[in-house]
């Protein structure tokens, strides 16, 4: 059962402002204060409300994404504030050549709010961010675990069997047959066979992120994701540190993670 926010980007944009204010600046500022003179950009922006509390901070903000309908939403949504020149969104992708000449150790923080589960070899992107950081630049990683009950993504399903949990971690001909099964249309399962592709568990980003040599600045393991207030209307819970410690059971449940690197 597809949810709301996943066909209206007016809700979906209002819930990125919102999670972004109450959460994810919140957690960037626990080790880099935002405010003029700081660059910010966000890779997977979407419609571009995580940067809004960055924006209002008086930080020069850049949204990137590879889907150019979301950027032409983000362009309408922010057209003062990019005739400003407070913002920018870019249909870009950032392997491009023009795009690190011009962004070269530029940013102070760098964004991956719920995007770093959708990119593909992220043993070679993770490193490669590096590039557009400038000296002591951090970067903030939010994502939902591969194995939590809903790490498939499932939720964007048609079908309300399309929801339950788990079932993602099936090996993959096997999930994409129960989707077929349900009725579920080749655009949603080509969707759900890519996240499939690019999936990430909390051991697996650790360890690329310490093989990049970076540095853990910040880490916050949910139990209950903040963005479950808007899908579920569940209140958000932090995991207790016990099952934080606990390597692969953790991804099983925790909903969410969030780690500012650098
Ligand atoms: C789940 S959305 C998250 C949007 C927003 N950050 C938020 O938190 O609501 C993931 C976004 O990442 C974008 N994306 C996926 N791979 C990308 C890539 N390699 N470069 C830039 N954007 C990418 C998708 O087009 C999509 O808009």
């Amino acid at each position: 059962m597809a949810l709301k926010q996943h066909k209206d980007e007016q809700v979906r944009y209002e819930q990125q402002v919102d999670n972004s204010r109450q959460y994810v600046l919140p957690f960037i500022e626990q080790t880099k204060p935002v405010g003029k003179g700081v660059n910010v950009m966000e890779i997977g922006t979407g419609e571009g409300g995580v940067l809004v509390p960055f924006m209002e901070k008086g930080a020069f903000c850049v949204g990137v994404d590879l889907n150019p309908l979301r950027i032409d939403v983000a362009n309408s949504f922010f057209a003062n504030e990019i005739a400003e020149g407070k913002i920018e969104f870019l249909y870009k992708n950032v392997y491009d050549d023009d795009f690190l000449q011009r962004f070269k150790g530029f940013f102070d923080v760098i964004i991956l709010k719920d995007a770093i589960e959708h990119i593909p070899e992220q043993e070679k992107f993770i490193p490669y961010l590096r590039n557009f950081l400038k000296e002591g630049g951090q970067i903030f990683f939010g994502f939902p675990p591969w194995y939590m009950p809903f790490g498939g993504h499932q939720q964007i399903a048609d079908h309300k069997l399309g929801m339950m949990p788990w079932y993602h971690i099936l090996p993959k001909p096997l999930y994409r047959g129960m989707l077929k099964m349900i009725g579920e249309n080749e655009g949603v399962i080509k969707e759900l066979m890519e996240i499939y592709d690019t999936r990430i568990s909390i051991e697996r980003f650790e360890r690329i992120v310490r093989n990049s040599g970076y540095k853990f600045l910040n880490k916050q393991h949910y139990l209950i994701n903040p963005i479950y207030k808007y899908k579920f209307g569940w209140q958000p819970r932090k995991q207790s540190k016990l099952i934080s410690a606990i390597p692969f059971f953790r991804n099983f449940v925790t909903t969410c993670v969030y780690y500012t690197i650098g």
